[in-house]
């Protein structure tokens, strides 16, 4: 895949799709990773999905370690969530939705299953703030959006939000 990835935002139909699961973990999708990971770092995303880049397969990428600085980039291929207990609430963002931020309530503690880059199955145990950025991911492969979370007071804020920040092309 030799295009240059692009971050699409809010009102992309792909952001809308759930993904489908990735049938081959090849050397193509290692070089895709790759692409979106230099792309979330410079941009200083915790968390890039697929179809954020109009891939829609299942599979996400995350970093919740790059501002303490000592990056450690998680590959989550055809994730599944085993179990979720608990309540939290963050303060979210999306590179989707660029410079809107709210609250958003999600499971505190998660077990979680998935493949990585060499095709290796692997079960996690996920807390705090890694535990909040997993189901945000999980979310966009869904087709889910932070700010579907919100109450419908909120949403229609975000909306009109939207109509006056939304990125020109
Ligand atoms: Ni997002």
């Amino acid at each position: 895949m030799e295009r240059e990835l692009k971050i699409l935002t809010f009102g992309a139909p792909v952001l809308r799709e759930k993904a489908t699961p990735v049938e081959d973990i090849n050397g193509a999708l290692k070089e895709t990773i790759e692409k979106m990971a230099d792309l979330m770092y410079k941009v200083k995303g915790l968390g890039l999905a697929a179809n954020q880049v109009g891939i829609p397969k299942r599979f996400f990428i995350m970093d919740i370690s790059q501002r303490e600085g000592r990056p450690l980039l998680e590959v989550y291929i055809n994730p599944v969530i085993l179990s979720a207990e608990g309540v939290t609430e963050y303060e979210e963002g999306c590179l989707s939705i660029p410079g809107y931020y709210a609250k958003v309530e999600r499971f505190a503690r998660l077990f979680v299953k998935a493949y990585d880059l060499e095709g290796r199955e692997f079960e996690r145990e996920l807390t705090g703030l890694h535990a909040i950025a997993f189901q945000h991911e999980f979310d966009h492969l869904e087709g889910v959006l932070f700010v579907d979370r919100l109450s419908p007071l909120k949403k229609t804020l975000f909306q009109k939000w939207w109509k006056k920040h939304a990125p020109t092309k």
